[in-house]
């Protein structure tokens, strides 16, 4: 029903597509090293924060066969190195982080060489991707019990399996509600300056045979007042611990219109996406991308040479504007602690 965004390569190498390419031509990539890992991270060529979790723990594993050889110290060593390269290739999402803390954890308590070692990371590669898998699926379930049949739902960016180990966090209730014949409509936002609602998440929910249509950002306002959205539905890079989270640039304009005109909010995510470490949102590290990619569509200009862009790839949406938190543990509401 819906795709595979990441896999092993037969080399034991991470093969992903290649989203950067979407919807154009559908390109696999094996990527060998972590430093090719790291790149692609980088350049969203995958993205999503709980796959950039995943893609990190598959990518310490393939990074690390050629040393499964070497003395244990070494193997360590290496580990923490290329650890170090993967969770520095972006800032936001904590998944990121979170999932190399738990691969840093499980090779800390394998005793042993380091094949035994290695044998270990991998499995907790395998773990984390399966879990995400799961916990998509029971955002998916907790998500269906606000979707009234024939609802129309705005969605901002793409939170489906192009961005996590399975049917996806905000996109899964939206799965789960057609796998069941529930009537259902995705105003789907465009997403700039990156496009990923407009490039993924359209073609994602075509894929699955979903009814949905593609608005500007700007477009959305407008429907909430002419009462053409029934519920606005978003993902989650971190969520702090009183519920402030950031998102893909454009969801705190939403959830300030979500207010204003009576519309439910919620924000779908799985448990790694809770950083309780952090108090409030105004700590969370927001990543600032190049501005060519505001000035630039497709290889084109679209201002002067020469002018000035800002390009922060996400905001940060205060929890008082939060209908609910629609997670695989169930719809919650802050404060938030870990465990
Ligand atoms: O820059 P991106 O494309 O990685 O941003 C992705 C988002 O903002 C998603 O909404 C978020 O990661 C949740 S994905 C399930």
């Amino acid at each position: 029903m819906s795709v595979q965004a990441i896999a092993w390569a037969p080399s034991g190498a991470v093969r992903i597509i290649d989203q950067r390419a979407l919807p154009e031509a559908e390109i696999t990539r094996d990527l060998e090293s972590a430093e090719a890992v790291a790149e692609a991270i980088r350049t969203l060529q995958v993205r999503g924060a709980p796959l950039i979790g995943i893609a990190a723990a598959m990518g310490l594993v393939a990074a690390l066969r050629e040393h499964r050889t070497a003395p244990r110290a070494a193997f360590l060593a290496r580990a923490a190195q290329v650890s170090d390269l993967l969770a520095n290739a972006r800032p936001t999402a904590v998944n990121l982080r979170w999932a190399l803390h738990r691969m840093a954890g499980a090779a800390q308590a394998t005793p042993g060489d380091s094949a035994g070692v290695w044998e270990r990371l991998h499995a907790e590669a395998m773990a984390i991707w399966e879990e995400d898998r799961v916990m998509c699926r029971r955002i998916g379930e907790h998500g269906l019990t606000i979707l009234a049949d024939g609802s129309n739902v705005l969605t901002h960016c793409n939170t489906g399996a192009l961005a996590t180990g399975g049917i996806g966090t905000a996109l899964a209730p939206l799965y789960l509600a057609h796998e069941q014949g529930r009537r259902l409509h995705v105003f789907v936002d465009e997403t700039r300056p990156l496009l990923q609602g407009a490039r993924l998440t359209v073609w994602e929910l075509m894929h699955a045979g979903i009814p949905c249509t593609l608005i500007t950002d700007a477009a959305a306002a407008t429907l909430m007042r002419q009462a053409k959205v029934d519920v606005v539905l978003v993902g989650a890079d971190r969520i702090c611990a009183n519920g402030d989270f950031a998102n893909k640039i454009g969801t705190y304009g939403l959830a300030v219109l979500a207010r204003h005109h009576g519309v439910p909010f919620y924000c779908a995510a799985p448990w790694s996406t809770v950083d309780s470490s952090l108090p409030e949102g105004d700590l969370i590290p927001i990543e600032q991308r190049s501005p060519g990619e505001v000035t630039v569509i497709a290889g084109r200009p679209i201002a002067p040479d020469g002018a000035a862009a800002l390009n922060p790839a996400f905001d940060v949406t205060p929890a008082r504007y939060v209908t609910g938190f629609i997670t695989d543990r169930g719809i919650l509401q802050p404060p938030f602690s870990s465990e």
